[in-house]
């Protein structure tokens, strides 16, 4: 059976396309192309000297041309996409070029968060429509490319220092005024992964493409609840935290606030509210199913945001 070799990834300059690139580059088992925008090409050229010094081919087109799109996928048996939220719907002309050029076998769609069929509740979110209307796509149209969706829920190198809109009803730890404002009652369970482990478990995913077929793969770095990340701030920083809660009802009328202000941050707080619901939890993780990964843990985490936020 063949498996991935030539890759193109697509969204590498990226915040989650850059440990992508990196993990795949890691295992030293593909040779990789990124296609990146002309405006990049540009302003993240430092970024593109780095990747090609590695060996890695950048190709710069424009992903909305069909033309463009025809010319990079020759050679190419593999797309990696980690395109950014606006860019979402693009996948569905990318996924109907791949599934007509017969040397492309796999596909990975930009995923990497939330699952966005988590429940019977996920089709309303606002934040799930476009990523719902690519996997409908697939499944109504693509026959004969291998389709993998990796959900990894919220990203822990995030999750634990964001305030959506700067505001405390949507959560977070602050480590310089070592206060926190806990979502619920502190002890929902939310499952995280690190954007480094999101990297190093596409690459798992990508080196195993026959696990994955029939459902996601919901994989992540670690379980938690915001009342054990609280615990874990004040034993690094020695001190005992000033704490808030915030209720789903709280966090359900700021979102609506946002929405009704037409404020980017408003898909931030559906989410961080999609989370403080329990709502990124799996009774079993699929990590098992793919080749072993060292995962970042609870504690390197919570010791690189105080580094951040200190270093402010
Ligand atoms: N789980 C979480 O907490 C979490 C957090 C953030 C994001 N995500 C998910 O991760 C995936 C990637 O998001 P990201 O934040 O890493 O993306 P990003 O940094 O905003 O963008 C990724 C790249 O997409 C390319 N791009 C080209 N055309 C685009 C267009 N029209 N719109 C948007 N991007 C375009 C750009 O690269 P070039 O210019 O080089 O072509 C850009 O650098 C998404 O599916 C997102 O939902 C998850």
């Amino acid at each position: 059976m063949s498996t991935p070799k030539h890759i193109l990834i697509i969204g590498a300059t990226g915040l989650i396309g850059q440990p992508i690139t990196t993990s795949l580059q890691a295992t030293g088992d593909f040779s990789l192309s990124i296609l990146t925008s002309s405006a990049s090409s540009v302003s993240k050229k430092p970024i593109l000297d780095n990747l090609a010094a590695q060996g890695i081919k950048i190709v710069v087109a424009d992903v909305t041309s069909a033309t463009d799109i025809e010319r990079a996928f020759q050679g190419i048996d593999t797309i990696v996409c980690a395109l950014g939220r606006p860019g979402i719907d693009l996948q569905i002309q990318l996924l109907e070029i791949a599934e007509r050029t017969l040397n492309v076998k796999w596909f990975w769609p930009s995923e990497f968060g939330t699952d966005i069929e988590y429940d019977e509740t996920s089709r309303d979110e606002p934040t799930h429509q476009a990523k719902l209307r690519v996997r409908k796509y697939v499944r109504e149209n693509v026959k004969r490319l291998q389709v993998r969706y990796l959900v990894t829920g919220p990203y822990a190198d995030t999750f634990i220092g964001l305030k959506a809109g700067g505001d405390l009803r949507a959560g977070g730890y602050d480590a310089v005024a070592k206060t926190a404002t806990l979502e619920g009652d502190g002890s929902g369970k939310v499952s995280l992964t690190s954007m480094v482990d999101v990297g190093k478990l596409l690459a798992a995913s990508v080196q195993r493409p026959e696990v994955g077929k029939e459902r996601p793969l919901r994989v992540n770095s670690f379980t938690t609840t915001p009342k054990e990340l609280l615990a874990e701030f004040e034993k690094q920083t020695g001190a005992k935290w000033e704490v808030t809660y915030t209720s789903v009802e709280e966090m359900k009328a700021l979102e609506k606030e946002l929405y009704a202000e037409k404020k980017p941050m408003a898909g931030a707080l559906t989410l961080r509210r999609i989370w403080a619901s329990g709502r990124t939890l799996y009774e079993k993780r699929d990590n098992e199913l793919l080749p072993p990964v060292e995962l970042t843990t609870q504690e390197e985490i919570v010791a690189a945001m105080i580094k951040k936020q200190t270093a402010q």
